[in-house]
């Protein structure tokens, strides 16, 4: 499919999409590259997603940018995805507002270096009262620590007698969660894309994702465009999802 008749057809319905962007190492050592060139080609693949994303019918796009098992990574590699965030971020931020696009962030983001932090708050705070694309960065974010944040939540409300263990939901855990906690709260996403062919959900979205149609690819995600997002968009509108209905 074009990304025009994608377009046409609105993404398939689909208005959450979740990416896990895995791939860039392999792009580089199949060029005799360092990694981090894979990285920053990586960027560059973000950069034409984030374009493609509102003309697909996608109200929100949450990229897992950075987990929070990445830092068993090679120092030298944590530092040069860090620097790409904030050359990425200082450098984007006006194209992105222009653009309407609303930047957020979930994982425990606050406790990247002090700069980082205020770099990051400035561009949310900035793109805070846009209306279009809502494009979220999964920073220092694990699934298990997020929900393990939010049951702690839960647990001091329990101690100070705010609430009692027996009458807590699901609701109440899920209104607990990074994604629940940005500005407005985020809706659930439809589908998770995983590019370069692995089938691991890596601890991305863990709760999230309960009744996410998972979508793969086997281009790497430097390869990534406009075109490709089409071609997963229209596999989900392929998709018959039941929410564990018939
Ligand atoms: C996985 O590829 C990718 C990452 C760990 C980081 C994703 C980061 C980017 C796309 C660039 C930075 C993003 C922004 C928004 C500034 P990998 O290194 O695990 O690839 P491999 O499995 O082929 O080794």
């Amino acid at each position: 499919m074009t990304v025009a008749a994608a377009s046409v057809a609105g993404g398939g319905g689909c208005r959450h999409l979740a990416i896990i962007m895995d791939g860039n190492g392999r792009w580089a050592q199949g060029r005799r590259l360092p990694r981090i060139a894979g990285h920053r080609e990586g960027v560059q693949a973000v950069r034409r997603v984030v374009e493609a994303a509102p003309g697909l019918g996608l109200d929100v796009l949450t990229l897992y940018a950075f987990s929070s098992e990445n830092w068993k990574r090679p120092a030298d590699e944590v530092s040069d995805l860090m620097g790409l965030l904030r050359h990425y971020v200082q450098h984007e931020l006006d194209t992105l507002h222009r653009n309407g696009v609303r930047l957020d962030f979930i994982g425990d983001w606050q406790a990247l270096k002090p700069d980082l932090v205020r770099l990051l708050e400035t561009a949310r705070d900035k793109t805070r009262a846009n209306t279009g694309l809502r494009l979220v960065m999964a920073l220092n974010y694990g699934g298990q620590g997020e929900i393990v944040r939010a049951a702690k939540a839960l647990a001091a409300e329990a101690v100070a007698g705010t609430l009692s263990p027996d009458d807590i939901t699901s609701e109440m855990l899920e209104a607990r969660l990074d994604t629940a906690k940005v500005c407005g709260g985020l809706p659930l996403p439809d589908a998770v894309l995983r590019t370069s062919g692995e089938l691991r959900l890596s601890n991305f979205l863990l709760w999230q994702a309960a009744y996410a149609e998972f979508l793969v690819t086997d281009t790497l995600w430097p390869d990534f465009d406009g075109a490709a997002l089409a071609a997963a968009l229209d596999d989900f509108s392929r998709r018959e999802r039941r929410f564990g209905g018939r």
